[in-house]
């Protein structure tokens, strides 16, 4: 039989590696709690509607990156429902946003996510089918100064302050404004007609969005059109002077903060709902994958699915290219990862050929492991009909420590205690263990 695997673009994330997921998690949610952003979870699949509407039908996800089928229907009459595995989370939280009423409250809402999103993509190096995020969104009513590029501003400086406490080194801030839906439309415009003269140079792709979506011409990664892309004039010039002032404010409130950026207009992002700031952090360690994360304004996002106007901002780190960055920078020391070793080993020893002892030794390890683990230490368990040189060596693996537990021991209640970093080796009266372990 064939053996089974993770199906391609998915992977199995084992101990070594969740460490790290985990205090980098963990940075995270620090630091959206000092920034008074709430958790939200969403589910893993919504209707298909909410990311053709949403994300737009027009995009790259949507026509032909998504996991989507037909439910069951509940009765033969029903016509069945379309469902999709979340590409991406913004969507999510804005339906729950309408769903729950959440701007009835008047207040704005600050929520953040970590989960996993499938895009049916070509996988390659930090790039999978099964990808997770880190994101965070502020929405709320107008009243509420959703709309304020206070908001923009506030959560690019967060961003710069999750990258340094995650020890990233050498980011970029790639910053642009895409202003409003009828500035898009204008723009659009502009590029179709400046393409009719030079469209025929271009790659195939190109020459079909510059009929169909001519903003997305400014994705193409072609090396031989980008001088010609560079040539096509820029969306700055057709932002309307409220859309200006924005991106204005926004920059001066980063100039301020000291948070450096670089503006590039060609940032239009691959998701419709972008108005206003866009921006992707990028760093030159990743490649051709080289987006750390993305995000953007959204105003009329709410309403493009049913909703009030609900203005909002936010971003998506890709944690899998997080991960990536940290280990290659060998960052990750900065976390003192535990590279998988406990504080304490517990080497009970007995005579192999009684198993009272045997069993009498193993049980006290237990209640000294229970009493270690308790006390908030961690303790792996040895085996009592282990030889002390398998107990040395299995300790050494597992552990940073050793504690060896005989009959004599038992008996003293002194214990020794060795220290595998630095070779030494102390008795220490068990009442004191607890604290000599964590010294
Ligand atoms: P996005 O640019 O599509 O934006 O994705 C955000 C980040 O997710 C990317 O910069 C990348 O790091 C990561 N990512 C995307 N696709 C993959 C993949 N196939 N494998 C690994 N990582 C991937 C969004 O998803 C928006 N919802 C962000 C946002 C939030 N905008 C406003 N609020």
């Amino acid at each position: 039989m064939a053996t089974l695997k993770a199906v391609r673009g998915t992977r199995d994330l084992l101990p070594a590696e969740t460490e790290l997921w985990n205090r980098i998690e963990a940075t995270a949610r620090n630091v959206f709690a000092r920034y008074r952003f709430g958790e939200i979870r969403t589910p893993l699949f919504e209707d298909t509607a909410l990311f053709a509407r949403g994300v737009g039908e027009e995009t790259d996800i949507v026509s032909k990156e998504m996991y989507t089928w037909e439910d069951r229907a509940r009765a033969q009459s029903e016509k069945p429902q379309s469902l999709t595995l979340r590409p991406e989370n913004t969507a999510g939280v804005v339906r729950a946003y309408i769903e729950h009423k959440l701007g009835e409250t008047g207040q704005l809402q600050k929520l953040y996510y970590i989960g996993p999103q499938f895009r049916r993509e070509r996988p390659q190096k930090g790039r999978y089918r099964q990808f997770w995020q880190i994101g965070a969104e502020v929405i709320g009513p107008p009243s509420a100064g959703s709309e304020s590029p206070v908001r923009d501003a506030e959560i690019l400086e967060m961003l710069a302050t999750l990258l340094d406490e995650l020890h990233i080194e050498g980011w970029t801030l790639e910053l642009n404004s895409v202003g409003s839906a009828a500035d898009r439309e204008r723009y659009n415009e502009v590029l179709r007609q400046a393409l009719v003269q030079v469209q025929e140079k271009m790659c195939a792709d190109c020459q079909r969005r510059a009929v169909t979506n001519p903003l997305r011409v400014l994705d193409c990664k072609v090396p031989e059109d980008q001088p010609i892309i560079d040539a096509l004039p820029k969306i700055t010039a057709s932002l309307d002077q409220e859309s200006k002032d924005h991106f204005a404010q926004v920059t001066a409130a980063l100039d301020a903060a000291g948070v450096p950026y670089r503006l590039n207009p060609r940032l239009v992002r691959g998701l419709d709902y972008y108005t206003r700031t866009t921006f992707e952090f990028t760093h030159g360690g990743l490649g051709a994958q080289n987006a750390l994360l993305g995000g953007g304004r959204y105003d009329g996002l709410s309403e493009a699915i049913g909703g009030p106007k609900a203005p909002g901002i936010g971003f998506a780190i890709g944690l899998d290219r997080l991960v990536l960055t940290l280990q290659a920078a060998q960052a990750n020391q900065d976390f003192a990862l535990s590279k998988g070793k406990v504080d304490v080993y517990i080497a009970p020893m007995a005579d192999a050929k009684n198993a009272a002892r045997l069993g009498a030794m193993n049980a006290a390890a237990l209640v000294l492991a229970r009493a270690l683990r308790r006390a908030g230490l961690s303790a792996e368990l040895g085996d009592a009909s282990f030889r002390l040189k398998k107990s040395f060596e299995a300790a050494d693996k597992a552990a940073r420590r050793i504690v060896i537990l005989g009959e004599d021991e038992l008996d003293s209640g002194v214990l020794t205690v060795k220290d595998f970093s630095t070779g030494e080796q102390k008795k220490i009266p068990r009442g004191e263990l607890a604290a000599h372990l964590r010294s």
